[in-house]
């Protein structure tokens, strides 16, 4: 695998992509950034009040631009939200930036991790099982583009990160 410029964490909610991001941001001492926190700075409101009172339209709006600039700079570990990858715009600008690295897990297990979380908007429905699962079927190809893929399932934040870390070393010798 070619050695990329940026380190990408994607994939669905859930799946501990930011806090895996930070970990390994500073294993390697390089400088972290979430889109969604650009995005929320950007917008001066949290997520869900970005959905709430402009929608989904605008959000990804936001998202894009955001995504576009970060794609500019190097050397950064940059985790996504988990609806990043599915527009083609983004996907391409990350895929070019740096490595993909994606992040999966079961229906269950992520449905587990962010039922107590309100600001995730998509999955505030009545059937919160049921939107992971559609949304997982709908993203599949999308997050199948990573140049990574990790089951998080059945690991932990610390495992996550090794586990990246060794692909990293023996992928990328980073
Ligand atoms: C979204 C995921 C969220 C956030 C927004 C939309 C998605 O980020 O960007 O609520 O479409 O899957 P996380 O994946 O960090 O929760």
């Amino acid at each position: 695998m070619k050695k990329k410029a940026n380190i990408i964490l994607t994939g669905f909610m859930g799946t501990g992509k930011s806090t895996v991001g930070k970990k390994i941001a500073d294993r390697l001492g390089w400088p972290f950034i979430d889109t969604d926190d650009l995005i929320e700075e950007k917008a001066g409101m949290i997520v869900s009040n970005i959905f709430a009172k402009h929608g989904e339209a605008y959000f990804r709006t936001l998202e894009r631009q955001v995504i576009d600039n970060v794609c500019r700079g190097t050397g950064k570990v940059v985790a996504t939200g988990g609806g990043a990858m599915t527009i083609e715009e983004n996907a391409r600008r990350l895929q070019e930036s740096g490595t993909v690295i994606c992040l999966t897990a079961e229906p269950e297990v992520i449905l587990s991790r962010v039922q107590d979380n309100v600001d995730r908007p998509l999955l505030q429905g009545a059937d919160p099982l049921g939107k992971i699962r559609t949304l997982l079927s709908a993203r599949a190809e999308a997050y199948a583009r990573a140049d990574i893929i990790i089951d998080t399932s059945h690991l932990d934040i610390d495992e996550t990160v090794a586990v990246i870390c060794s692909r990293l070393e023996t992928d990328l010798r980073i």
